[in-house]
């Protein structure tokens, strides 16, 4: 063998060597770009598009390349600062198992932004997936759980002009029972699409002649005893877990409380509840009750919430449980300073635990958490919920409409409110008891299978 010969075979080795290596990194190159028809269209299919299509509740589609394309640099920023999806729930503390999580994973945000910062490319059309398909925006969202509601009920129509003040708007509309009915679940909604625009939220109380609620209910907020249902942007429906429900007499009527504002156009519209009910004769065995747990001191009009210009403040209540109780949802709500709120339970051995926590309260965004059946905690007769909600009446606050205003309490939205709306199972001390050696037990194997 000569010299140059042996040269010639371990050139092109190494030739062959290079040209390897650079196959593989152009692989491990196109295995790390994200691409729009791989990557990035199954998560907007999986949690964006149903609020971003055309014709949806969102200001813009997110339907194909072309039009999600020019809301890149928007997306990547939202999706990081967790803002979108609108799930602002801190996922470090509390319970953390929701039914109606739309959260995005750390993994399908990191995806999302490899996407926007390799300059956010279409990728090979043949991965694309099938578009998702919206057929009926007028369907209620339970109906793909539970078919079409039993009933539906809608609020007297009301005109809202372009500039107005605010509007409470307060009528009764009747149920229509004529014998006394469990229900199930309810969804609230604005009628259409535009007069989502114009509802800030809407609660739906419950006006019948009812002896149970002389019983002490959980707090002094009787108001707390007979809400049927409380809508805002964002919301969806409450499902109540089996063998639970709310019980509708003969009779009754809802009771609306609907607040309107003003958007710069007039737009006439109403707000409608759907109903669906337990089957004849079938009673749930526990009632359950939506309670406002307060984080103001004071009581209905002459709450006492103090907030300076330029300020930062915290208020802070205690209710005691009467009664043992399992908590169902969590759904903050304050206005445009809410800037985050906690919810905790002191036991009464005095152990406190965190039950939920919104650091990033967005006023946009009255969403509501509700726990997973394994997940929603119960709690013992004189366990105090302790809610504690933060205002921003700073310039740092992005919907802050005027820093330099002092705010006190009210039902504008320049005004400020604080309060939790949960869903509350009251159970006896014996259902209690049960449920809570399940848990230690439950608790003690989980340890040990770690
Ligand atoms: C529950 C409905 C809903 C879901 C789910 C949702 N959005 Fe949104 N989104 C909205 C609405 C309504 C707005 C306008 C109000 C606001 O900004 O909060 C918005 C605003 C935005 C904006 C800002 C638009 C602007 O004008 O700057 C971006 C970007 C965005 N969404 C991206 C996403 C992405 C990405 C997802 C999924 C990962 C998502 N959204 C999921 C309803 C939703």
């Amino acid at each position: 063998m000569n010299a140059n010969f042996r040269y010639g075979r371990i050139i092109a080795a190494v030739i062959f060597f290079i040209g390897v290596c650079l196959m593989f990194s152009s692989v491990s190159f196109a295995a790390d770009t994200a691409t729009f028809a791989k990557d990035v269209a199954p998560i907007l299919q999986a949690k964006c598009q149903e609020c971003h299509h055309t014709g949806s509740m969102a200001p813009m589609s997110l339907g194909t390349y072309e039009e999600t394309r020019p809301w890149a640099k928007a997306i990547r920023e939202r999706v990081i600062t967790r803002q979108m999806p609108p799930w602002h729930i801190d996922p470090t503390v509390g319970v953390q198992k929701f039914k109606n999580d739309m959260s995005l994973t750390q993994d399908q945000i990191d995806t999302i932004v490899r996407w926007v910062d390799a300059g956010a490319p279409l990728g090979d059309i043949k991965d694309m997936p099938r578009p998702r398909e919206w057929p009926n925006t007028d369907e209620w969202k339970a109906t793909k759980e539970l078919g079409a509601p039993d009933l539906i009920v809608k609020s007297e129509p009301w005109t809202m002009p372009a500039h107005h003040q605010d509007v409470w708007w307060r009528r009764t509309s009747d149920i229509g029972l004529t014998e006394p009915r469990w229900v199930r679940a309810v969804e609230m909604r604005p009628g259409s699409v535009a007069g989502r625009k114009i509802t800030h939220h809407a609660v739906a109380y419950l006006a019948q002649d009812d002896p149970d609620s002389l019983v002490p209910g959980t707090t002094d907020d009787l108001r707390g005893r007979s809400l049927l249902m409380e809508w805002a942007i964002g919301k969806g429906y409450d499902l109540f877990r089996p063998d639970t429900g709310k019980l509708l007499l003969p009779g009754s009527k809802i009771a609306w409380d609907i607040h309107y504002h003003a958007v710069g156009e007039e737009v006439r519209d109403h707000v409608e509840i759907g109903i669906w009910l337990y089957p004849k004769g079938q009673e749930p065995k526990y009632r359950t009750y939506l309670t406002g747990f307060q984080a103001i001191q004071g009581e209905e009009r002459f709450r006492r919430v103090d907030i300076p210009p330029n300020s930062i403040t915290v208020s802070q209540r205690v209710t005691v449980l009467k009664k043992a109780g399992m908590l169902e949802n969590f759904q903050p709500h304050m206005h445009l300073r809410g800037k985050a709120m906690m919810v905790e339970a002191i036991l009464p051995d005095g152990k406190t635990e965190v039950v939920s926590y919104v650091g990033k309260f967005n006023f946009n965004w009255m969403t509501n958490y509700i726990y997973a059946d394994d997940a929603a905690p119960m709690y013992p007769k004189g366990t105090m919920i302790r809610v504690t909600a933060w205002y921003d009446n700073t310039r740092a606050n992005p919907n802050n409409p005027d820093p330099d205003q002092w705010v006190g309490f009210g039902d504008r939205t320049v005004d400020e409110m604080g309060h939790a709306w949960m869903n509350v199972t009251y159970v006896s001390d014996e259902d209690y008891n049960a449920w809570a050696a399940a848990h230690r037990k439950q608790a003690v194997a989980d340890t040990a299978a770690q």
